[in-house]
């Protein structure tokens, strides 16, 4: 069935969008207003965009046209960001953090999770949480009055001592980190411990298996 973007409402392209792109990881912001008062929320518009130099995006919509949720505004206003990963016994907390309180309200305190420190930058990270990112804001891109893609350098990474195999060789334990991704509709997750290997095929081990479409 074909659906035409362009004859649809605003709502019903997010609702095709979210229903397919799954699962996608979460971005538990932790930021911080100009006057201090912290701020954390989850959003699953997000993934990695580069090693070199390491960048994570992160799409943060508006609550109405011209008022960017708190997380755009801080990030904005500051300059940094700690992405924080979210594990399976983080799920619920995540979900109260998602609450739309109103400006000022410390998402982190409702939640009762604990703090720990960063380096980097002027801005705590959530202690429960396995993995998080010390970020600092390259650019937020303009996606009309609805919408802002923001892209952040990463400084520095804090893993879970548990989950780091060898610090020497920067393994880590991925199936340890326990990670949930959002799916469709508001409130549907994925575990991800459903998992299988697939190695790459070197070039001259499809040749070697007789396929020939590739040498013409
Ligand atoms: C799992 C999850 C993922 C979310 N992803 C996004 C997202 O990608 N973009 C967005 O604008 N809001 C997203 N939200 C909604 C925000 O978390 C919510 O609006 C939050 O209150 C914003 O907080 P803030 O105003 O303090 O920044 C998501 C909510 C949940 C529960």
């Amino acid at each position: 069935m074909l659906f035409d973007f362009a004859a649809m409402p605003a709502r019903e392209r997010y609702k095709l969008l979210v229903s397919t792109v799954v699962p996608r990881p979460i971005a538990w912001i932790v930021s911080q207003d100009r006057q201090g008062h912290l701020n954390a929320a989850p959003f699953s518009f997000f993934n990695a965009f580069a090693g070199d130099p390491p960048v994570v995006g992160i799409g943060i919509s508006s609550h109405e046209p011209g008022r960017p949720k708190d997380t755009r505004r801080n990030i904005r206003e500051t300059g940094q960001f700690v992405v924080n990963l979210v594990s399976q016994e983080m799920a619920e907390a995540m979900n109260v953090t998602a609450i739309e309180f109103e400006p000022g309200v410390n998402e982190l305190a409702e939640a009762g999770l604990t703090t720990a420190t960063c380096v980097h930058v002027d801005l705590p990270r959530i202690a429960e949480s396995p993995v998080s990112m010390e970020c600092e804001l390259m650019q937020i891109v303009d996606l009309g009055l609805q919408s802002g893609l923001v892209l952040g350098r990463v400084l520095a990474m804090h893993i879970r001592d548990e989950a780091v195999i060898d610090p020497a060789k920067y393994y880590i334990d991925t199936p340890g980190l326990k990670l949930i991704g959002r799916m469709h509709g508001s409130g549907w997750y994925a575990r991800t411990s459903d998992l299988f290997e697939m190695p790459r095929i070197p070039r001259a081990n499809w040749k070697l298996r007789g396929n020939t479409a590739s040498a013409t």
